[in-house]
């Protein structure tokens, strides 16, 4: 319950969030993310559906900057175009089966990183979603869980950077919406 009822308290445009957000891998600004928006930003993530409830999502909020250098030197290595930030999200996953046979813990930490980047985006910072370059070698998701001393059940699958932008980056273009969309 805390969890969702102070959650509740922000006054954001979702609209304008969603509208607003893109992925950011240019330079950010020294700024430091208050520990206070970092919060907001993990019940974000955590207030998001999931299959049965089972709540597979786990994250790590961050802002010791030498664990910040080493994830961003990880993805980097991977082909990953951004910079250091001062923040970030690792987002955590337990491989279970949630009903019957089916498993759902990748719709579940979607549904979690969608929120945060709309969190992240509505307190004017930028982001961007980095899976394939965290999950691309097995070798990679090693040295995320060893940094962050991880039980073996919990999986590293996306590090979102935090931080406000220091240049400003354009959106991608999008196909139109009669392309991808349609009524009845
Ligand atoms: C499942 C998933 C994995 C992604 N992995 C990466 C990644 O490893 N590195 C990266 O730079 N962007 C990654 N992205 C971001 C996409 O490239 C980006 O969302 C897409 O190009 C559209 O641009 P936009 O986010 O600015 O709208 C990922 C996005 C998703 C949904």
């Amino acid at each position: 319950m805390p969890l969702i009822s102070s959650y509740k308290e922000e006054k954001m445009d979702v609209f304008e969030c969603i509208r607003n957000r893109y992925s950011y891998r240019g330079r950010y600004k020294n700024t430091p993310v208050p520990r206070q928006d970092l919060e907001k930003i993990l019940k974000a993530g955590l207030a998001a559906p999931s299959a049965c409830n089972k709540q597979t999502t786990s994250l790590i909020g961050l802002d010791d900057p030498a664990l910040l250098a080493s994830f961003t030197d990880l993805v980097k290595k991977n082909g990953f175009e951004g910079e250091k930030p001062p923040a970030g999200v690792c987002v955590l996953t337990r491989g279970i089966l949630s009903y019957r046979d089916k498993p759902f813990y990748v719709q579940d930490y979607s549904a979690a990183i969608e929120n945060m980047l709309l969190a992240i985006t509505g307190l004017g910072y930028a982001s961007c979603w980095i899976e394939g370059q965290v999950t691309e070698n097995t070798e990679t998701q090693e040295k995320f869980s060893r940094l962050l001393r991880l039980a073996d059940d919990y999986i590293v699958v996306a590090f979102l950077p935090i931080g406000i932008p220091e240049i400003e980056a354009k959106h991608p273009t999008y196909k139109l919406f009669s392309e991808r969309a349609w009524f009845n």
